[in-house]
Parts: C-alpha cells; structure tokens; sequence
C-alpha cells in the first residue's frame, strides 16, 4: 500500500456527495456525528435536490452544485463519496479521480469484475484513495466477532447462517428493479452474507447457488451454500419478495453467535453450550453480549466515514479494514453465482 500523507492530520476531512438518494441521506446523518469529519460540497443532477441535501444536512458554508461535474471540481472537496446506482460507480469515481479526489464508493463498488477492477487501477494510476462503502466490515461489532473467532474464543465455526431481504415494492424504472442501474438481490443484498461470510470464516472454498429470476432476467430471489476453510460451511440468501429475518447465526463446536441485523448489528451474543469443555450438552450458558472495541457512531454508516478519515490522514491509499483484494473477491464470488444462475450484466 503507497503511503503518502497530503494533509496536516488535524485538519477535517472534507466530503462532497455525489448523489442525493436514500443512502446519501442516511450517510450524511451519520458523518454530522463523526468528529473532524465535514460535509463541504453535495452535488446532484438537479440544483434543487443539491439545495435541499446541503440546507439539510449541511452547515452554513456547504455548497451545493447543480452537477456531478461541478461537485468534483470543488477546490475545497477532499474526498468523494459516490452514492448513486451501482452501474454509474465507475463513471463517477473516474470522474472524481480525474479530478484528483479520493473516494469512498458504495456497495457493489461496481456491476461486474472487470469494472471494479478498472476502479482499482485508476485509484492507482492517479494515487488517490479508494473504498468500497462496506460499512459491515467497518462495524465493531463485527471486526469483536471476527477477532472473537480468529482468537479461538468461540471454538471453531462449523456453520454460518445469514439471510437478508425486504419486499421491494417499487416501480421497473426504481434501481432496484431495473437492469440496467445493476439490480438483482445478490448485488444489493446477498453481497452482505458473501462478506459477512468471507470475514467470520475466510475466503470461500466453493459457491453454489440457486435463484428465482425476474421476467427481466435479474434475480429475485437468491440461496447460495458455500464451503469455507477447514471444512465449515455457510447458507446465504437475498431476497427482494419477502421480509426475512436479517439474522445471522454462526455455530461452533462450543455454541452459538447470534447477530440481529447482521450487516450492522444491532445485538450479537454469545451462548456457550460448552464452556467447560466438557462436551455437556444438558443446557446452554446464558448468552453473553459480544461489545466492540470502539462505539457504534450513528446507524454505523459513521464508522466507516471515520475509517476514511483515519486512513487518509494516516496516507494510505486502501484501507485494511476493506481492502481492495477483499472487495475484488466478493464481485468474483457475486459475478461467478450470478452467471451459475444465469444473470450477466455487460460492464458499463
Ligand atoms: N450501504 C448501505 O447500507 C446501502 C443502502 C442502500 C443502498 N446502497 C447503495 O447505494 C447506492 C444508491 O442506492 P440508494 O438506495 O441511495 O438509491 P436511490 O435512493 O435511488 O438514490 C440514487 C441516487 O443516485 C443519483 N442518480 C444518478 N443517476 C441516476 C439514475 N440514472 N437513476 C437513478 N438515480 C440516479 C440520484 O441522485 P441525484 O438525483 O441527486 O443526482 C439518486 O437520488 C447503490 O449502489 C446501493 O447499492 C447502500
């Protein structure tokens, strides 16, 4: 990783948001929580959407601009936050690095592998920062179970449960349903289980995958069974036609992690079954609350603005909480179940 520290590190980290959407708002809520961090800029298609964002969750001083064009070119913005559909990911973070910011993109960081890894090597070429927004990986919650399991203290993991799903009840033309803004469910969601996945047990050995597709040829509904390193296994699924339960369960040979909202959990525990060691299976432990090191900030979108401002302060060019060889290997995963189910999407 190139390190070459361009900012005095007590200065604030100054955002511009590309994108005024659903995402975009919950992210700005969570930024206005993380010390030195500062939302300067917000750039939309229409002035009147950029008016809004900035009177809403901006400060006095935020400008807004009427165009993507206009937002990176801002001389004060620092670092761009890419929040628009993931089929213009890579549009729009060529445009900022162009212009010689860092980015921080949304989750998928693009539609297919060759795309993400243009992504990679423009942030390169240009020297700039560059992150997928996956806010699980930055979560503490998460990173106390992940270092949890990786210090034996739960035993060895045999099985990982995860689903995530709502009902999309949207129009053909919403992104979610539209197949040339990059929707299907593995993309938006099942890309949560993939890593929830990789980071508790591991790169996957092997995937395999069944799906139910739209008329449209995206996939509705998506169950993937995967074997991971040394023999333990995991199911996943994603689903735009039910309301799942967005639980993960992971079960060791001494008992049993649950996370509620496990993309950004709201409560993990952990219920020993055999604390002694005795293989006594008469009656489970109570279960203990697994905390993070650090505090949730916000929703926890506010954990990976400061994991950006961490590492750009500190001159790193990909930060080792999502590096890119880990972003590259879930849109591997996710490109290699989609075509096994028969969804191709063409890169943009
Ligand atoms: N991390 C998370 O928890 C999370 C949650 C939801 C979504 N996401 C990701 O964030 C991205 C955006 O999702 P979202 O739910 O915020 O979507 P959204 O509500 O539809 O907003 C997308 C925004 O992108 C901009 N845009 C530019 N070109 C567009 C086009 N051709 N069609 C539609 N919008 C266009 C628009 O902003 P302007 O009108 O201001 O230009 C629009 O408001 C996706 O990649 C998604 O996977 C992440």
């Amino acid at each position: 990783m190139a390190e070459t520290t361009t900012e005095p590190t007590d200065r604030p980290v100054r955002w511009g948001f590309l994108a005024t959407g659903k995402i975009a708002r919950k992210v700005a809520t969570d930024l206005a929580l993380v010390p030195g961090a500062e939302l300067v800029a917000v750039g939309s298609r229409s002035q009147d959407s950029a008016d809004s964002f900035a009177a809403t969750y901006g400060g006095p001083s935020t400008r807004a601009h009427g165009s993507y064009e206009a937002l990176v070119a801002d001389p004060d913005v620092e670092v761009v936050y890419i929040a628009s559909p993931h089929a213009l990911h890579l549009e729009h973070a060529r445009m900022a690095f162009e212009a010689g910011k860092h980015v921080l993109c949304e989750k998928p960081l693009a539609v297919t592998v060759a795309e993400a890894e243009e992504m990679v090597a423009l942030a390169a070429q240009h020297d700039r920062f560059l992150m997928e927004a996956m806010w699980t990986a930055c979560h503490p919650v998460v990173r106390a179970v992940a270092s949890g399991l990786r210090e034996g203290r739960f035993g060895a993991p045999r099985h990982l449960h995860a689903e995530l799903g709502f009902v999309v009840d949207a129009g053909p033309e919403d992104r979610l349903l539209d197949p040339a803004l990059g929707a299907g469910a593995m993309l938006d969601m099942g890309i949560y289980p993939l890593t929830v996945a990789h980071l508790l047990l591991g790169e996957a050995d092997s995937l395999a995958a069944t799906a139910t597709l739209s008329e449209s040829g995206i996939d509705l509904d998506i169950a993937v069974a995967g074997r991971y390193p040394g023999g333990a296994l995991a199911t996943m699924t994603a689903s735009m036609t039910s309301w799942s339960s967005r639980a993960a369960t992971i079960a060791t040979d001494r008992g049993r992690i649950d996370l509620a909202d496990f993309h950004h959990p709201t409560r993990a525990t952990w219920t020993a079954y055999d604390a002694g060691g005795t293989n006594d299976r008469s009656g489970a432990a109570e279960p203990e609350e697994i905390v993070g090191e650090e505090p949730v900030i916000g929703e926890g979108y506010g954990n990976e603005v400061a994991e950006v401002g961490r590492c750009l302060r500190a001159g790193l060019r990909e930060s080792p909480l999502v590096p890119h060889s880990q972003t590259l290997t879930i849109m591997r995963q996710m490109e290699a179940v989609l075509a096994s189910v028969g969804v191709t999407y063409s890169a943009g």
